[in-house]
């Protein structure tokens, strides 16, 4: 297995994706649109494609035997998911299908999905493991579910393996200020520029932080495996906001006040995820602990 397409791979997560596949000796082709992805996050090592995933692919899979899948492209805002519906549906799921139709018609062996904790919605447990009830309380949680179906769908009719990722909050280099662990990337932008962090809320919500390469490699394992599945990816640890800005201001010697505004409607209050499931069929552990991840990203920021 060494010829990769990578969507999404001029995006946060997916560049990740992209060099740690490269440093591994991969092949590796990117698909992506622009659409909120940069240029500059491209490996100029891998071949780029600008193409939206509606488009008709039928060029960017002619020429290549692609021995796996790992998509990544997506609208990500769940504000854009709530105020276009229709979009975030199109981008999510028919552009997911489009991708699969792709995947049978030229015979890829393997697709792997990264999926998110917005498909369990308001957990009823914690840690949320992937027996979960499934209640998404966005349509950008429907648009990151609904495609799990077709590929579990499609990998019984067509006969190929499949990893679906349900990540928690990714943060790490790169990332832009709309994705699920937004957060940080402000975080790390206002504070390392001398601003106050805003907190919405009373600041003891919880949220489980993962640190990009722990995604990347997580990735790689995936790829490696033979086990066909869904997994949490996740660091099953929770963290308040409070602590998170606390632990900025301790990393760059400052004491930046935090400024509280209203809680935002429909605010999870605590959440964090098991990532056994992975850990046991994927041979995959989180390594970076929160303070390397926030150090890193901090420098990313400077
Ligand atoms: N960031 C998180 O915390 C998080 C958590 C769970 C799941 N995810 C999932 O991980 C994936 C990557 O997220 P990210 O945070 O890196 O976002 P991102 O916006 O940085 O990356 C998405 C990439 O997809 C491209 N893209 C979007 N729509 C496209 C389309 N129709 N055709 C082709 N390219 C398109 C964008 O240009 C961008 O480069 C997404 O599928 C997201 O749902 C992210």
């Amino acid at each position: 297995m060494d010829n990769i397409l990578i969507t999404g791979g001029a995006g946060f997560i997916a560049s990740h994706i992209t060099d740690l596949l490269i440093d591994n000796g991969y092949n590796v082709t990117i698909l992506d649109n622009l659409s909120s992805g940069k240029k500059s996050n491209i490996n100029l090592k891998a071949n780029f494609i600008k193409i939206d995933l509606n488009d008709n692919l039928e060029s960017v899979f002619k020429n290549s035997s692609f021995d796996c899948i790992i998509h990544h492209a997506a609208q990500i805002d769940v504000q854009t998911s709530i105020e276009d519906p229709f979009y975030d549906a199109k981008n999510n799921i028919l552009g997911t299908i489009n991708l699969l139709q792709m995947a049978k018609k030229f015979a890829v062996n393997k697709f792997i999905y990264a999926s998110s904790a917005a498909v369990y919605g308001e957990p009823e447990y914690l840690p949320i493991d992937e027996k979960h009830p499934i209640n998404p309380d966005s349509p950008y949680g429907i648009s990151k579910h609904t495609p799990e179906h077709y590929i579990i769908n499609f990998s019984r009719l067509y006969n190929f393996q499949y990893s679906i990722l349900r990540y928690a909050n990714v943060y790490g280099p790169r990332q832009g200020a709309a994705g699920e662990g937004g957060v940080i990337a402000i975080f790390a932008d206002r504070m390392s520029h001398n601003k106050k962090p805003i907190i919405y809320g009373d600041g003891e919500q919880t949220r489980d932080f993962i640190y990009v390469k722990d995604i990347a490699r997580a990735n790689l394992s995936a790829l490696k495996s033979d086990c066909s599945g869904i997994f949490n990816i996740s660091t099953e640890k929770e963290i308040s906001i409070n602590k998170t800005a606390a632990l900025f201001n301790k990393i760059l010697n400052k004491d930046l006040e935090p400024e509280y505004r209203l809680e935002r409607p429909g605010d999870i209050k605590q959440s964090y995820l098991s990532s056994k499931k992975a850990s046991k069929k994927l041979n995959w552990y989180p390594e970076t602990s929160f303070s390397e991840g926030i150090e890193e990203t901090i420098s990313f920021y400077l």
